[in-house]
């Protein structure tokens, strides 16, 4: 099997960060959301793995990734020319793809659950196409699908108005090569962009041997900031470790599980884990609250932060109430306030300079 993550798109909904920057490459736990697919895809046994790329942040997921090796993969970038839609995506990767049976992934989707248990299920009952689904609070904002008693897929719809079920597509699918034929038919939708979901259901019209599995674990879909900060609070609750590799003075108190990178400096903090801060940062008379991930040449001093994701290079000083539940950009410096509110909500791009007075 091969394996295509789909990182290219817009990224609409986290803006103002994806005006610089691939939304796949925004990290969780200091760790950026597409690689957490690649391992996923790996641990399956799957090595040769297409990324397709938009020509805006191609380069940038390129050069961040690499060729696969510290993946133990073989990445092929392949460039889509506009985000005409995921079954676009496939079209212009069946070169790539061949005629072989392959895995999809969205490149913003993180799942908990394994691979393994799909892939099998996928073989062994010699499927055309498996979709994964989760049931959801919102089912209008995903592509939703209406399943008989024994689970059989009846019928599928993208972000309906009248959702037939909670029952949400989550974005890992697996196709057998014929998905090709039918996306060669297929005619864009309403909102222009040819949909992996109908041509999903082209198959399904065609009596294809097409099944749905429910997810066991959580689903996160991260294209936006509370999601963001949602995936972010489950992985570092899972993953973080007690690792403190930088230097931390007699007076800060670390408690809980924190990880320190190399190099960062932690002077009269407190910190309260679960919590990850990256590489040479540099942090002073700070409390650094439960669910944050800092990365690395952050600065903060003199402010209080929690539930929050700082990405690289960014600056905060002075800050003399409560940030939570924020998302700042890297080099984004923000500056003191002459007044104190009670706390502060934040989603700060790149390179954004933020006082407030
Ligand atoms: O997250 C699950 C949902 O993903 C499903 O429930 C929906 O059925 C499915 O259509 C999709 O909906 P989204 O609106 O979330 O898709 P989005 O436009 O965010 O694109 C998903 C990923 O694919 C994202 O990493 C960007 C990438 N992409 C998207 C488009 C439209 C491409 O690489 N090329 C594209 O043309």
């Amino acid at each position: 099997m091969k394996a295509l993550i789909l990182s290219g798109g817009k990224g609409t909904r986290l803006r103002p960060l994806t005006y610089t920057g691939a939304k796949q490459l925004v990290p969780v736990c200091n760790k950026p959301i597409l690689w957490y697919g690649i391992e996923a895809i790996v641990a399956a046994g799957i090595t040769d793995i297409g990324i397709v790329v938009s020509p805006e942040t191609g380069e940038e997921v390129k050069g961040k990734t690499g060729d696969g090796e510290r993946f133990g993969a073989r990445i092929t970038y392949l460039v889509q020319d506009q985000p005409a839609g995921l079954a676009h995506a496939v079209k212009i990767a069946q070169p790539f793809l061949g005629d072989v049976p392959f895995v999809m992934y969205l490149g913003d989707n993180l799942i908990q659950d394994s691979l393994h248990r799909f892939c099998h299920t996928f073989k062994s009952r010699q499927l055309e196409a498996l979709t994964l689904l989760k049931s959801v609070p919102n089912p209008k904002a995903f592509g939703v699908a209406e399943v008989d008693a024994s689970g059989k897929i009846l019928r599928l719809v993208e972000k309906p108005e009248l959702p037939p079920s909670d029952l949400a597509l989550v974005g890992v699918y697996f196709f057998s090569p014929i998905i090709h034929e039918v996306i060669a038919d297929l005619k864009p939708s309403e909102r222009g962009e040819l949909e992996i979901t109908d041509a999903i259901q082209t198959l399904i019209d065609l009596q294809k041997a097409v099944e749905a599995q429910q997810l066991e674990g959580w689903w996160l879909d991260t294209g936006k900031k509370d999601d963001l900060l949602e995936a972010n609070r489950i992985i570092l609750d899972a993953y973080t470790n007690c690792s403190v590799s930088g230097d931390v003075d007699t007076q800060s108190r670390v408690i809980g599980r924190v990880d320190v990178g190399v190099g960062t400096r932690i002077i009269n903090c407190t910190i309260r884990g679960p919590v990850i801060i990256g590489d040479n940062c540099h942090l002073e008379n700070c409390f650094i609250g439960p669910y944050s991930s800092i990365a690395d040449n952050v600065t903060l001093v003199d402010m209080d932060l929690e539930h929050s994701v700082i990405l690289q290079g960014a600056r905060l000083e002075n800050i003399h109430h409560r940030i939570v539940d924020s998302l700042i950009g890297q080099k984004a410096s923000l500056k003191p306030a002459s007044y104190r509110p009670k706390a502060v909500r934040l989603m700060i791009g790149d390179d954004c300079q933020i006082e407030l007075v």
